[in-house]
């Protein structure tokens, strides 16, 4: 179970998925998580933040963005920028995400970049980073994580601004998940990390675990040590499944 000094995160990442019709479901979340033993956000595209922000206002519900460009504004045709999304009423900004590093080429040093970016907006920076399955079958799963640390997190983050998701990249809408042991050894090996990076403040870090979480291994994984929550995609796309695993974190 999370340490008590991490308020354990269920965070949904609706990805490109999702038209003004499925803003019932940031409703129907917003009512469902009252009294919840964990923050709770959601992630929707951009064309909904503005709407999901104002929705959610007031509650725990906390609405974010997937991505951001490292630049306030510019000539970045197609972008947004973190203070957009700060202007929007989100609160946090995923950054990092396999997709965007596969799809779009984003490297590490974009990346932390791009957590620079969110924290001059004064948002929380939900940083992804994770292992591919030829990297993991080839042994390289500790050493990527260590270099994805080292390369993607600035040294000034802190507990309250870093919230680190770990989804391995075969894990995400394969239905296929890590063992537990393997899945809590690769966050104990992240926080350790993390400390070399920016010391004690790791112990107070949350690290998400993403990768085909649904409500039926929910409860496990977020039982295991070092495991602070849940970076979801495909099951938060429907409030009852999404609430399942906000459920399963108390
Ligand atoms: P799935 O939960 O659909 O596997 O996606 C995980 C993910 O990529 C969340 O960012």
């Amino acid at each position: 179970m999370a340490n008590p000094s991490r308020r354990p995160l269920v965070a949904g990442n609706w990805k490109m998925n999702g038209l003004r019709a499925s803003l019932a479901e940031v409703v129907a979340i917003k009512a469902g998580i009252a009294g919840a033993g964990c923050d709770v956000a959601i992630c929707p595209p951009a064309t909904l933040l503005r709407e999901a922000a104002a929705e959610a206002a007031g509650s725990g519900l906390l609405i974010g963005a997937q991505d951001c460009h490292a630049a306030a504004s510019g000539a970045n045709t197609g972008d947004i920028s973190a203070e957009m999304v700060a202007d929007a009423g989100c609160r946090l900004i995923i950054i990092g995400h396999s997709e965007r590093r596969a799809d779009h080429g984003e490297t590490n040093e974009i990346v932390r970049q791009k957590a620079e970016a969110v924290w001059r907006a004064g948002l929380l920076a939900v940083l992804c980073i994770g292992e591919t399955e030829s990297q993991r079958r080839g042994g390289e799963t500790m050493a990527v994580l260590a270099r994805q640390i080292l390369e993607s997190v600035p040294e000034k983050a802190t507990s309250a601004n870093l919230v680190v998701a770990y989804e391995p990249v075969w894990a995400i809408g394969t239905g296929l998940t890590p063992s537990e042991d393997d899945i809590a050894a690769a966050h104990a090996h992240i926080r350790a990390r993390l400390a070399e990076r920016i010391g004690t403040v790791a112990a107070a870090t949350s690290i998400l675990y993403g990768g085909s979480v649904k409500p039926s291994n929910a409860a496990s994984i977020l039982s295991l040590a070092d495991v602070d929550g849940a970076l979801v995609g495909g099951a938060s796309l429907k409030a009852a499944d999404f609430l399942g695993i906000v459920a399963a974190s108390s």
